[in-house]
């Protein structure tokens, strides 16, 4: 029985020896030492040993014991070790590699040049106001003075979504909410998107922004309205600006004008850029036609004012140099890391 005992030790040694995970280790603890084990076994046939026999192999027996949960206790230990040290160097981290670079964000180059508008405005005394993108035929043409017939209310020119519901085309429509809101003074800007029927191009964009702008108090002439606008040419083109009116014709203003500012690049000798007119295009403007006062409450023979309208997109391509208004629309990074 003793040399059994011997014999169990040896095996249960070696078998521990080449276990090499935890638990390959508990199931030889088990085949030996467990409530059904070769050890356990082999203790059970005592009692048919003699009383002289008995304490010697229960002696025996119980050193092979200790050595085998020694094996066993020296064996977890460096299994342990070793499975920790397998885990921390596949999930070592290196501090030498260089660190990820995560990239802030920035504002577009269009809102930084509605917010360069904005605060030329601000520091003029004007006050932001806002309007719906979604607005009504009522807003955005007929308290406009448009007539019936005007072809921007055409489908093939402006965006439906019934029939008194469209994609505003303009900022205007801003004026009229203002007016039939608030009693003169007002002097107000309202930034925001447009929307027309357009097929995009260079030049072209079915979503754009325009800045529109509105003065009306008692007495105000079209000196006001042409002071106004020198000084935030020379404020976003630079001091040398000048402008000139052109006459035009919109519904909502009467007289009417298109302002161009003297070519920036040229300083109005002609070049390539205003190609040879030494002239650019910058917006459109007029004194507020009676009927458009009337139309949101005002008494015209009273009060009078000036509006003008122009397009954001347009002012920050001229300034930088952008010859396609599809570059702001298409999240290339290339291009917006640029402002
Ligand atoms: N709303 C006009 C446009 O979109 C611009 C404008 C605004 C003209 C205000 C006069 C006064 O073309």
């Amino acid at each position: 029985m003793e040399a059994r005992l011997n014999e169990l030790e040896q095996m249960a040694k070696n078998e521990i020896q080449e276990a090499n995970s935890s638990d390959q280790l508990e199931k030889v603890r088990v085949k030996y030492l467990g409530k059904k084990g070769e050890l356990t076994e082999v203790l059970r046939g005592m009692g048919s040993l003699s009383s002289e026999e008995r304490p010697l192999v229960g002696k025996v027996a119980n050193i092979v014991r200790e050595n085998i949960e020694n094996y066993l206790l020296e064996a977890k230990n460096s299994i342990k070790s070793k499975e920790l040290e397998a885990k921390l160097s596949t999930e070592a981290i290196d501090v030498t590699m260089p660190g990820r670079k995560t990239n802030l964000g920035k504002k577009h180059p269009l809102i930084q040049g509605m917010d360069e508008l904005k605060n030329i405005f601000i520091s003029m005394g004007f006050q932001v106001a806002q309007g719906p993108e979604v607005e009504t035929v009522y807003y955005n043409f007929d308290a406009l003075n448009a007539p019936a017939n005007h072809p921007s209310r055409d489908m093939s020119d402006t965006f439906y979504i019934n029939e008194e519901t469209i994609l505003r085309t303009q900022t205007s429509p801003v004026q009229a909410r203002v007016m039939e809101k608030r009693k003169p003074p007002i002097r107000i800007i309202s930034p925001g998107r447009c929307f027309r029927n357009d097929t995009p191009d260079a030049t072209h964009s079915p979503m754009f922004h325009q800045l529109e702008g509105l003065v009306v108090d008692k007495g105000i002439t079209l000196a006001d309205l042409k002071g106004t606008l020198e000084v935030f040419t020379k404020y976003f083109f630079g001091s040398q600006t000048k402008i000139k009116f052109r006459p035009h014709n919109f519904p909502f203003t009467e007289p009417s004008a298109e302002i161009d500012a003297s070519c920036f690049k040229c300083s109005g000798s002609g070049c390539s850029f205003c190609k040879g007119s030494g002239w650019i295009e910058l917006l459109g403007a007029g004194m507020v036609h009676p009927n458009v006062l009337r139309n949101c409450g005002i008494d015209p023979e009273v009060y009078s004012g000036f509006a003008f309208g122009m397009g954001i997109d347009r002012l920050v391509m001229l300034k930088y140099g952008v010859d396609d208004i599809r570059l702001f629309f298409e999240n290339d990074m290339r291009f917006l890391n640029q402002f």
